[in-house]
Order: structure tokens, then sequence, then C-alpha cells
């Protein structure tokens, strides 16, 4: 992981290029100073100067002023100093992000850094220009591009996507419903599908698929060696409704196979799209290309109409746990089979990965024009899921 220790790299990389380097050691912190371009800059200590990271990234040595000990003070012409360069991460597209020490977030950052497609859209991350008036170096985001959907998914269009599989052999299973990838281990779907009345418990993991139908190179499988619901889960109600499930091994990622981010800000948005291979309409057979809706927030009073309290939701939809989103004018919806599948947005943290923000739980008849489904809420459930993902 080449983002990960940015500050011994930096120091391995001065110390290393020392006879190369333009060297001022005269020149103490605070003082005057030129780049190696000329340009004007101040002498400040390595570890604040953002410059520093993208300067070395590109192979563009910085100019060192003095040493402080170890530690080098380079010739910066950033307009700001920044707190300090270990908390920085690259993403693959050049853009600058900074850890937060949110698991969740931190992770997020990290599939960024690692994504293996680079043509996944412009940077939501701080890309440097010139600032012509002040003279020195300005760190900012660029504009972000909504990604457009259709109703067919493309392939590698939603690599977190998981089919879970069950039954007592691979070769027989039953693929019954959905799941998120969000690590390396972990697998993000509803309480409600750790088991199957039919057919026990969840034992599969399938991931790079796009249709049911799709031949066994695409389909990336993986045993489930834990499952964890959440503690607060007590079927049949219909309340903490979220569950994870660790693979026996590690999940290899590639284009078609790549972890999602999660909500962790509870960030609002107006219009999501939910996927999942479930039934194509209320009692049809399940959709073999993975589907795609998109689907508009309903007002809490609304969906209290919808879902108000009964036997197995006892106080009605509660928005603090759940969402509640569906298809105002036609009939688009959730059906069987899409449980345990992600409800995402685009862009989150970045264009190029999604961020999952619930989790498909519960509708009635799907399908019903004006009729929303209920999805949980994945932002109050972070602290969980870091708990054990992230531990
Ligand atoms: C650097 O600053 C000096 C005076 O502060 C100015 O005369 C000179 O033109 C500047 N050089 C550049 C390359 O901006
Ligand atoms: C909604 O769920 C939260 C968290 O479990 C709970 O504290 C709250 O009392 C619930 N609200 C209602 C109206 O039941």
């Amino acid at each position: 992981m080449i983002h990960r220790n940015y500050y011994l790299i930096i120091l391995n990389v001065l110390i290393w290029n020392f006879y190369t380097l333009k060297c001022d050691f005269e020149a103490e912190e605070g003082s005057k100073c030129h780049d190696s371009r000329g340009k004007n800059g101040t002498c400040v200590n390595a570890c604040h100067c953002l410059s520093v990271v993208d300067d070395i990234r590109r192979r563009d040595y910085p100019s060192i002023c003095s040493f402080q000990g170890h530690t080098p003070i380079v010739c910066c012409t950033d307009c700001k100093k920044v707190r300090h360069i270990k908390n920085v991460i690259i993403d693959k597209q050049g853009g600058i992000h900074f850890r937060t020490g949110k698991k969740a977030y931190d992770g997020c950052l990290e599939h960024l850094a690692n994504l293996p497609d680079e043509g996944c859209g412009t940077t939501t991350g701080l890309v440097k220009h010139w600032h012509e008036e002040k003279q020195c170096y300005k760190y900012s985001r660029l504009g972000v591009l909504a990604a457009n959907v259709g109703r067919d998914a493309e392939r590698g269009q939603f690599p977190h996507m998981a089919l879970l599989g069950y039954g007592p052999e691979l070769s027989t299973a039953e693929w019954l419903c959905g799941g998120s990838l969000i690590s390396n281990k972990f697998v993000l779907t509803a309480g409600h599908c750790i088991s199957s009345t039919i057919f026990g418990k969840v034992r599969y993991v399938a991931m790079g698929i796009l249709k049911r139908t799709d031949p066994p190179e695409h389909w990336h499988q993986y045993k489930v060696k834990n499952i964890i619901p959440h503690p607060e889960y007590h079927p049949p109600s219909k309340y903490h409704d979220i569950a994870l499930l660790e693979t026996s091994t590690r999940v290899t990622f590639n284009q078609h196979v790549f972890p999602a981010c999660l909500n962790i800000d509870d960030f609002f948005y107006g219009s999501v799209t939910a996927t999942g291979w479930g039934a194509m309409g209320h009692r049809k057979q399940l959709a073999d290309t993975l589907q795609i809706v998109t689907l508009q927030s309903f007002y809490d009073e609304v969906c209290l109409v919808h879902y108000p309290p009964h036997r197995n939701i006892a106080t009605g939809f509660n928005s603090t746990i759940q969402l509640c989103y569906g298809d105002e004018r036609g009939s688009k919806d959730t059906c069987e089979g899409d449980s345990g599948g992600p409800l995402q947005a685009k862009p989150g943290i970045s264009t190029c990965l999604h961020t999952v923000i619930g989790v498909t739980s519960y509708g009635r008849n799907c399908g019903y024009k004006g009729q929303p489904g209920i999805y949980t809420r994945v932002s109050f459930y972070v602290p969980w899921i870091e708990s054990i993902v992230w531990p």
C-alpha cells in the first residue's frame, strides 16, 4: 500500500536523493526560498507542505531549505500549510483526501486509492492549481458529475453487488438474497437474509456476476465463515434488519468485484438507486440480469401512513433506523429476492465508488404505484459495522 505512510516515504526519498536535490542548508523555517521552477516559496517543515506529497508522486522532488533533526524543511509554494501530511491519501486520479479517523470513511478512502479502474470519472479529492493573485498553489475540489443509470445494469457497474446462496452444496445453491461488499472480508445484508425457511443458513456469496445465467468464469464465489446479525434484530420484528457476513477467505478485487462506501454522515439523497436480481413484480419470476430502479425519498409522515404500527413493526415506520423510498409516479420498487441488496447513491465520496445508504428490508406487495419500500438506514448502524469490519 503505497499511500499508507507518506511521512516515512518522504523522509526516505529525501535522504536517498540527498545529493541530487537543490539544497540550501542555511535557510531556516519561515524564510523565503525558490522552488525548482523558480517560484517564490517559504521554508516549511515537510510534514506541513501538501505539495510535497503531490510532487513526490510525480517524482518531482522538492527543494530543501535545511533539516530539523531528520525532518527536512522544504521550499513550499502552497498558499496554506496543512496540519500533517501523514493523514493524506491520494486516489487513482491524483485527487487528495484526508483521513478523518472515522473508520468506515477511512476504509472507503483506502478503496479509492486502490481502485482497479482509473477511467471512472473525475476525482472528488482536492486538486492542486496555481492561484495567480496570491502567487501560490491552492488545493480545491473540481465539480462532480453524476452518473446516469438505465434499466439493465452493465457489467461492472455495481461491483459491490453480491448474491447470497443457500443450501448444502454450492453446485445446487439457491440464490435468494442480495448484499453489498464493503471490505475484503465483509458483505452487508439484511438480518432476515441470514437464513431461508426452506434452505437453512446462508452459506455462499457470489460476486462479479451480472446475470444469473452468466458462465462460471464470472462467478467469484466465497464461503460464509461468520454470520453476524445485528444484536437487536429479533424476527419477526422488522426493526434492525441488518447483518454482516464474513467470507472464509479474502475477496480478490478486480473491475467487477470491488467494495462500496457507507453513508457515514447520514447525508440526505433525494434520489437513489436500488439494485437486485429479485422478482420483476409481485408474484413474477426472478430477474436474470441485475435490475436497477431509481427511487425517490418519501416524507416520513407519508411513509407512516403506508407502514403504520403493526404486529411486526411495533411503532410503525421509524425514520431513525429506517429509510423510505419509492417511485411516486411509476410502479418501480424492490421485490422478493432483492432483500439485503443495496440502496445506493453516487457520487458519495467519489464518482468511482457507490455509497450504500440503505439495505433493502421490507415492503408490502411490490410494484404498486406510489407504494414505498422500507430500507434499513445504514448511517445509524455505522458504529456497529465499524466495530466488526474495522475493529
Ligand atoms: C519573487 O518575489 C520577489 C519579491 O518578493 C519578486 O521580485 C519576484 O518577481 C518573485 N519571483 C517570482 C518568480 O514570482
Ligand atoms: C426508533 O428507533 C430508535 C432506535 O432503536 C428508538 O430509540 C426510538 O424510540 C424509535 N422510535 C419510535 C417512535 O419507536
